[in-house]
């Protein structure tokens, strides 16, 4: 496996961790709070997704957006069966199973309400006009079509451990 390595030098001051391996031998130091660590290139990606999502557990990179499911703000997820409404990002992030998570449109198929759902039984209502709406991939109904029934348009969804990828363009 393809693997980079990044030498980090965490310093004691103010928390600041530099990147830059050149720096190590001009600020070399006898302080034991210093410490060398490698890190792959999986866990750089991680840490950076864990940065940018620390302010309010999520970020948007272009169609991309990254949760994080440990954050005080979608602590809901924590749970199987509950699901969080992301208003900014028009998505519903639901937790299926305890390994499984999917994320929808949040658009009422009927006549695009987006913040009026629940979800029992398998499937979202939407409490404008009380339609019921599944969560299979395939009878995808459309935001705003005046569709009654269907399932609700669905967003391809990975994980790189405690951060959700959705994919807007799937
Ligand atoms: S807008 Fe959702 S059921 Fe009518």
């Amino acid at each position: 496996m393809k693997r980079l390595e990044f030498l980090y030098r965490i310093g004691s001051v103010f928390g600041i961790t530099t990147l830059s391996s050149s720096l190590l031998g001009s600020c070399k130091s006898n302080d034991p709070e210093d410490e060398i660590v490698t890190l792959s290139e999986d866990e750089v990606i991680y840490n950076d997704l864990k940065n940018k999502t620390a302010n309010n557990g999520k970020y948007l990179d272009g169609r991309i957006l990254y949760l994080d499911i440990t954050h005080d703000n979608f602590s809901s997820l924590n749970t199987v069966g509950e699901f969080v409404n992301d208003f900014d990002n028009y998505v519903l992030i639901l937790r299926k199973s305890e390994d499984l998570f999917q994320s929808f449109s949040n658009c009422c198929p009927h006549q695009g309400t987006f913040n009026q759902w629940s979800y029992s039984n398998g499937r979202f209502r939407c409490s404008n006009h009380g339609n019921t709406y599944g969560t299979s991939n395939s009878n995808i109904v459309q935001c705003g079509s005046r569709s009654t029934s269907g399932n609700l348009k669905q967003y391809q969804t990975s994980r790189n451990q405690d951060i959700l990828i959705v994919d807007f363009d799937s």
